[in-house]
């Protein structure tokens, strides 16, 4: 069958990677995808928000699954437009409807529906612009750090977490009165800070029945240490240390099964990623977020990890039949370290040339981010530009490569973290 997945990330290059290989994939495209998707799949310069765009282009080609991998356009609505449109209706996209995608696009209504599934969660509070004074004088009530929250989609920056009450109080009048976030900080959330380990967890679900996938571990920050400015994420590692058998059957009958319910309860049309952004306090695990899709650069460590053909696993999702689906997964450790242009998650420039890419050794995937082919040239086209994946059977041996692959590729102002999994190396 022909397969269009929707995006350009280090994501999107992991999934073409994977479904490349698929025994049920024909013809694989990528929109609008990036210079490493165009080495195992053909890319084709399509708007992934421009849904009209994409009809035309699925009708053409007879595509019959479409993978979305970014959260935007699921939050406008696409799994709708494809579910009301007669045309589209013997294909199949995999993906929430819009008021399922809420579940990420807006924070308030996350957290309202933890509460009435009783999905452990931080205590919370939700502000207006007519509620501005309230929601002062509640941070007067509690104990540092102070976490703010914008409502809305903010690519990753609406989260604030500061130590001083008056810094809490400008933030949010900043995000109330001046919008500061624009319409996604219409509504602010006041939350409890929570003290503990992130890990996140993946589920692909086909509305009943739903997998569990290999979980991993994000490096947000950009600094060594988890220093400095939050960013799409600098690296990631799988499987998780703490994240045991034990740990484990709590998220599942905490957390993944009340949200599964909740689902069904609300008679949403569900059948696609959940990526439960978790947090492990002394043991027990309460959710932060949760994402309607892939991690990136979480993607880049699950995919290498699956055994399974991951085009016939997205098939069982299309027709049902997910809980009979049997999932294989690789227990080799298996790291990713992001290579990103200098200056990001601040301002950064494009066009630097890539070289060395051709003597990379065999053991490493190097997924392309944010890269664009340019006659026989491979440029830097985005923060994240590339996303080094090894798997081995020690996290020492896995850093070591990916390290040396790091080393090894050049472009101007070239910046990666050498501290990936450092942390998990002495809980393993
Ligand atoms: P979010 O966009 O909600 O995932 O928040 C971004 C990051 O802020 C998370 O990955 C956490 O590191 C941190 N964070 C968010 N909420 C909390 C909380 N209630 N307590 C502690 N840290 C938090
Ligand atoms: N790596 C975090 C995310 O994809 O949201």
């Amino acid at each position: 069958m022909n397969i269009l997945i929707l995006g350009s990330g280090g994501r999107e290059h992991a999934f073409a990677w994977k479904l490349a290989q698929s025994n049920i994939c024909d013809q694989l495209f990528v929109a609008p995808g990036n210079a490493g998707t165009a080495q195992v799949a053909t890319n084709v310069p399509l708007n992934p928000e421009d849904f009209d765009q994409i009809k035309q282009f699925v009708l053409q080609n007879q595509i019959k699954l479409v993978l979305v991998g970014p959260e935007v356009p699921l939050v406008q609505g696409i799994k709708d437009y494809f579910r009301e449109d007669e045309a589209l209706q013997s294909v199949y996209l995999i993906g929430p409807d819009r008021r399922a995608a809420a579940l990420e696009g807006s924070k308030d209504f996350a957290k309202y529906f933890m509460q009435k599934y009783q999905i452990p969660t931080a205590t919370y509070r939700t502000f207006e612009l007519h509620t501005l004074e309230e929601g002062l004088l509640y941070l007067t009530t509690l104990q540092p750090p102070f976490v703010l929250k914008a409502d809305g989609l903010a690519a990753g920056k609406g989260v604030i977490i500061v130590e001083n009450l008056h810094e809490a109080q400008q933030h949010l009048r900043e995000m109330l009165q001046e919008q500061k976030f624009g319409a996604a900080s219409t509504k602010v959330l006041i939350e409890e800070f929570l003290r503990g380990i992130e890990v996140s967890v993946f589920v692909l679900t086909d509305g009943h029945g739903y997998k569990i996938l290999p979980e991993a571990k994000d490096y947000k920050r950009i600094g060594e240490g988890d220093t400095g400015p939050n960013t799409g994420g600098m690296g990631a590692v799988s499987p998780v240390p703490f994240a045991d058998q034990e740990f484990m059957e709590k998220v599942k009958s905490r957390i993944i099964q009340p949200t599964m319910q909740g689902l069904q309860a609300e008679k949403m049309d569900y059948s696609g990623f959940i990526f439960f952004g978790l947090i492990n306090v002394q043991g027990e695990p309460y959710v932060i977020e949760y994402n309607i899709r892939m991690g990136d650069p979480e993607t880049q460590v699950v995919m290498p990890r699956l055994l399974s053909d991951f085009g016939e696993m997205l098939w069982a999702t299309a027709q049902k039949r997910l809980a009979a689906f049997e999932l294989l997964i690789k227990d080799q450790i298996t790291a990713t370290t992001v290579l990103v242009s200098g200056g990001y998650p601040g301002k950064y420039e494009k066009g630097k040339e890539i070289s060395h890419l051709d003597i990379l050794s065999e053991d490493v995937i190097p997924f392309h981010a944010g890269t664009i082919q340019k006659n026989n040239t491979i440029l830097t086209d985005g923060g994240r530009v590339m996303s080094i994946t090894a798997q081995g059977d020690t996290l020492e041996e896995v850093m070591q490569k990916c390290q040396k692959a790091a080393n090894l590729i050049q472009f101007e102002g070239k910046y990666f973290r050498k501290d990936i999994g450092q942390d998990l190396l002495h809980q393993s």
